[in-house]
């Protein structure tokens, strides 16, 4: 644990408190998503045997494990996010409860850091990525990657509609992910922080359920919680029911869950 990097930020605090609470739906069937991405990120990057890789906001080790299937017995991965019962999930090789904007970790001393759906939680965008970048050491790379634009689109835009209805102050109150949503934004984002020749790409992702319903685990597994666990639980009812029953009147069981992926290599030696 980090304790003497002071305490968290308030947006570290209610990222902890969100995602302490999905923790319970998080690796869920209908959520198999985080690791589908997580080793998508890790498999765009040449991690060698032997690495060393930071993985910044791990939640559950959806990137930290396959990397550590790179890395092998000779290497290490460090995960740090700021949600203990995420990291009580992550069978990482090493994780840390810290927050990922503030590591004070030496600079230079990771051959691959990575942050899967994590940077848009920071205040500060730019200052989260000139601190990855700082990790790097010459010769290693960075991943961040993002969801791209309609995230859980056609089920989102109903889960929002039934939120205003009951609670206007939490229409889209949390919802930071759409923040930064295209290979142009994130690769602005990338060069403001000074990293060096970034390459952004855009995946078009569909992803599928068994059932509409099983969007709720979704709602409860992700961001989406904070929304959730803000309303009573006369209107949270009142949300689960209308949401779900608009979903099953429109047979909604593909979702679009596209992303984005940036990388690049800190100049120097390989
Ligand atoms: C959408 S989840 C993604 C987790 C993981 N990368 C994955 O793809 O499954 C975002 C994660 O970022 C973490 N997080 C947000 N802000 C953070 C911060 N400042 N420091 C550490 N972790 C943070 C949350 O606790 C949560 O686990």
């Amino acid at each position: 644990m980090i304790s003497d990097r002071g305490p968290f930020g308030d947006h570290a605090r209610r990222a902890a408190r969100t995602y302490g609470a999905a923790a319970d739906h998080y690796t869920l069937a209908a959520l198999n998503f985080w690791d589908r991405f997580g080793s998508a990120t890790v498999s765009r990057l040449r991690v060698a045997p032997g690495a060393t890789v930071l993985d910044l906001c791990c939640g559950a080790g959806a990137s930290a494990i396959p990397a550590a299937h790179e890395v092998g017995a000779p290497g290490r991965v460090l995960g740090i996010d700021v949600a203990t019962p995420l990291l009580d999930l992550a069978r990482a090789r090493a994780t840390r409860h810290g927050d990922a904007t503030r590591t004070g970790l030496p600079s230079g001393s990771f051959d691959a850091v990575l942050c899967v759906f994590g940077v848009f939680f920071a205040p500060d965008m730019t200052a989260f990525v000139q601190e990855m970048w700082r990790l790097v050491r010459p010769g290693g790379v960075l991943a961040v990657t993002t969801w791209g634009p309609g995230l859980f689109e056609p089920a989102n835009g109903h889960f929002w509609q039934c939120v205003g209805e009951v609670e206007p102050s939490l229409f889209k109150a949390f919802n930071p992910w759409d923040k930064i949503t295209t290979p142009a934004a994130l690769a602005d984002l990338l060069d403001r922080a000074g990293v060096s020749r970034p390459a952004t790409v855009a995946a078009e992702g569909r992803h599928h359920l068994e059932h509409p319903d099983r969007f709720w685990d979704i709602v409860l597994g992700s961001g989406y919680r904070a929304t959730v666990d803000a309303l009573s639980p006369d209107q949270r009812d009142h949300v689960r029911q209308s949401l779900l029953a608009e979903l099953r009147s429109r047979e909604v069981t593909v979702l679009r869950t596209d992303v984005v992926f940036g990388t690049a290599t800190r100049p120097g030696p390989e």
